[in-house]
């Protein structure tokens, strides 16, 4: 979407994966604390986003959404100038129908969705400062033609606020027809591909609820032409440090993440995290690569089922590889040179985790363990820079 916002993908922290309806003014606050004490900030992590459950069910007697009064007494522009107190940007959450995803956790009061009060909601938004909004299809029905024209009307309310305003949209929620239906590069800045992910590596899902990092992965690699400046591919807020995964996995996660331009958006609690998670969550090396101004989404040059190769254009000329292992043993996976795009006789290879150097003439190869992603800078060659790649074309995608 054209609206000057999300030129890479967005970073953040969302706070749905680790406390679902259970937040409050203080959490988020601490939240926002934390981003900035972690060094998440600085390592390009911005947008703090409050999802379901913030609302009051009750809109006042002009129609305006509020918080929740019980746990957001402060109230949501109180919240939102906390978070920009901090050089951090505030996110919050509504639906497009007549109810939140919250209409459907029995122990939660209610909730009020936008429906009717599209632009009323923008322009609250814009009041509150909110900076990023994710809008969520919380419903079993409901066609892709209602889909579109939903979406759309939001995204014309929050253009017509004046405020730079990031679009995060989900047609997935609670609904039969999950996956990427269409390519919503019209309609917002980021879209969810998938239903639901959920801490584990493989839940057996093709499409459904809830979904790994597996599962995820082979949904939005073949959407990659979708991806550029304004529109990503969202495969989910990541569930890196959240447990369920070992460190290999973990790592994949980010990395894939990463090479997938995916929006950055750390699912974890911020206020705890042990030395490995922050490893992963700051590698400055995969930040560039996902932060890179081309926007593009990897290609796939290769998979035969274990052993997958991605490839992702770089703006400098550089093209960062993610040699990814799916089986469940150690295996070398490789690819070449001119498999993505480089010529030449002699390349160096930059491991974006241990930040070392190799060279090469041709061959880009790693021992890599179970679920485990290698992922490499590589440049020289001395050939023209690489433009395309024959496999699956990064040429950007509009409306289907
Ligand atoms: C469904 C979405 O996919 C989740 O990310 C979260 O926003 C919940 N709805 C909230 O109800």
């Amino acid at each position: 979407l054209e609206n000057g916002v999300a030129r890479t993908p967005p970073m953040g922290w969302n706070s749905w994966n680790t406390f679902g309806c259970n937040i409050n003014e203080a959490l988020i606050r601490q939240m926002a604390d934390a981003m900035v004490n972690s060094g998440m900030r600085d390592a390009g992590y911005e947008y703090v986003v409050v999802d379901d459950c913030w609302m009051n069910p009750n809109r006042d007697s002009a129609g305006n959404l509020q918080g929740d009064p019980g746990r957001f007494p402060s109230g949501m522009k109180a919240l939102g100038d906390y978070i920009h107190g901090k050089g951090l940007k505030f996110g919050i959450y509504q639906a497009p129908l007549t109810e939140t995803c919250a209409q459907y956790f029995n122990s939660y009061p209610g909730s009020t969705g936008a429906l009717g009060h599209e632009e009323q909601d923008a322009r609250q938004f814009a009041a509150w400062g909110v900076d990023f909004l994710k809008y969520d299809w919380c419903s079993p029905s409901g066609t892709i033609d209602d889909q579109v024209r939903t979406f759309a009307k939001m995204r014309d309310a929050l253009r017509a606020t004046g405020r730079p305003i990031v679009y995060s949209i989900n047609s997935n929620s609670i609904h039969d027809k999950t996956g990427p239906r269409r390519n919503w590069g019209d309609v917002a800045n980021m879209w969810r591909t998938t239903e639901d992910i959920t801490n584990k590596w493989d839940t057996g899902q093709t499409n459904g609820y809830p979904m790994g990092i597996q599962n995820i992965v082979n949904v939005t690699v073949p959407l990659a032409s979708y991806a550029k400046p304004g529109g990503f591919n969202d495969p989910d807020m990541m569930e890196v440090g959240r447990g369920g995964m070992n460190d290999t996995e973990m790592r994949s996660h980010f990395a894939l993440w990463a090479v997938m331009a995916s929006p950055l958006i750390a699912g974890n609690d911020l206020r705890n995290m042990d030395a490995a998670t922050q490893t992963i969550l700051k590698n400055a090396n995969l930040i560039a690569i996902n932060q890179d101004p081309l926007g593009l989404q990897a290609a796939q040059i290769s998979n035969d089922g274990t052993r997958r190769v991605l490839a992702k254009r770089l703006a400098n000329g550089n093209v960062a590889v993610a040699l990814f292992n799916q089986g469940g043993g150690t295996t070398t996976v490789s690819t070449t040179a001119s498999a993505i795009g480089l010529s030449g006789s002699s390349f160096t290879l930059r491991d974006a985790w241990t930040n070392s150097t190799t060279t090469t003439s041709g061959t880009i190869s790693a021992s890599v363990p179970a679920h485990g992603t290698a992922v490499y800078v590589v440049s020289g060659g001395g050939g023209p820079a690489p433009t395309s790649f024959s496999l699956v074309s990064q040429s950007s995608g509009r409306c289907l």
